[in-house]
């Protein structure tokens, strides 16, 4: 079996085009969709995510604003800039990229977000309404994994998903979603025995480790459809996901490629929920002009 790709980057791509529609719709009702990204810090990586957030918005036709502070900047600034864009009738999306320096509680910037601008999902409000199983922002990674499963017409129901990573960025909130789509879900972890053992019964494989190509053939079930969240790169370079892409693609029924394939989702759905914020803003002035 030769596994067929799972193409998020040409997904991505015709989902942009009907966002380009959406901006302007709302834009013309005077709620210019706006996401503000906030980068503390130099990690290159984080450089490069941040970049290509605002580039799509800006294709998009949205407004964006991207701030950028020093790693040394006193926490307490970082929050106080938040809040300013809380109040910010222009911005309706608000994102504090990941990781924050060290010396930062993460908990604490995030929770400075309002809920309503939480377009990252990871406010405590948000998380709690995804546990629950009725979610409002969901976290952009999982929820692009949602849309690309569901576009290529794959089952979550009944199936058995195997999550490797318990991160709250993807993880976590991955099996929240493949759990509300009834899904039976595991979630594998570091501490886990015998990861092998788990992920070769999954049906629906997600890899989000960061560790290169650490998923190998032999522990994927054949005709399982394997989802690769890692982006990690490499001495040379080169990008490489969690999966060892040129053996699994020999086992599995479907894989998505690394770069291509869910890192353009996650940047559609940040634009995606950025959109409905600006669309529920909208509504409610509308409500408020109409009272
Ligand atoms: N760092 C890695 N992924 C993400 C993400 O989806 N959102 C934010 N804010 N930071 C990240």
């Amino acid at each position: 079996m030769t596994a067929s790709i799972l193409d998020g980057k040409a997904i991505a791509q015709r989902l942009r085009a009907q966002f380009r529609d959406q901006v302007a719709a709302l834009a013309a009702r005077g709620q210019r969709p706006g996401l503000a990204v906030v980068l503390v810090g130099e990690n290159p990586a984080s450089q490069v995510y941040v970049r290509n957030k605002v580039a799509a918005c800006e294709e998009a036709g949205m407004f964006s604003e991207n701030i950028v502070l020093p790693a040394s900047t006193d926490p307490a600034r970082v929050i106080e800039r938040i809040e300013a864009l809380n109040r910010d009738p222009r911005i309706h999306g608000i994102l504090v990229q990941l990781p924050l320096p060290r010396q930062y509680d993460e908990a604490a910037v995030l929770a400075a977000v309002s809920a309503q601008k939480d377009v990252d999902g990871f406010h405590t409000e948000n998380v709690g309404a995804l546990a629950l199983g009725n979610p409002r922002f969901i976290p952009c990674t999982p929820k692009g994994v949602m849309v690309l499963l569901q576009s290529a017409g794959i089952q979550s129901r009944g199936s058995d998903a195997v999550i490797v990573g318990r991160s709250n960025i993807v993880g976590r909130p991955m099996a929240r979603l493949l759990l509300t789509a009834d899904a039976t879900v595991t979630v594998c972890h570091s501490r886990t025995r015998d990861l092998a053992s788990h992920t070769r019964r999954a049906d629906i494989l997600v890899a989000a480790v960061g560790r290169p190509a650490m998923i190998t053939a032999d522990m994927v079930k054949p005709g399982a459809v394997v989802i690769d969240v890692g982006i990690n790169r490499l001495a040379n370079g080169k990008l490489c996901g969690d999966v060892d892409f040129a053996s699994v693609r020999a086992v599995a029924s479907w894989i998505t490629p690394v770069p291509g394939g869910v890192g353009p989702m996650t940047i559609a759905m940040l634009l995606a929920n950025t959109i409905e914020a600006a669309q529920q803003a909208a509504e409610q002035s509308e409500r408020f002009l109409g009272d």
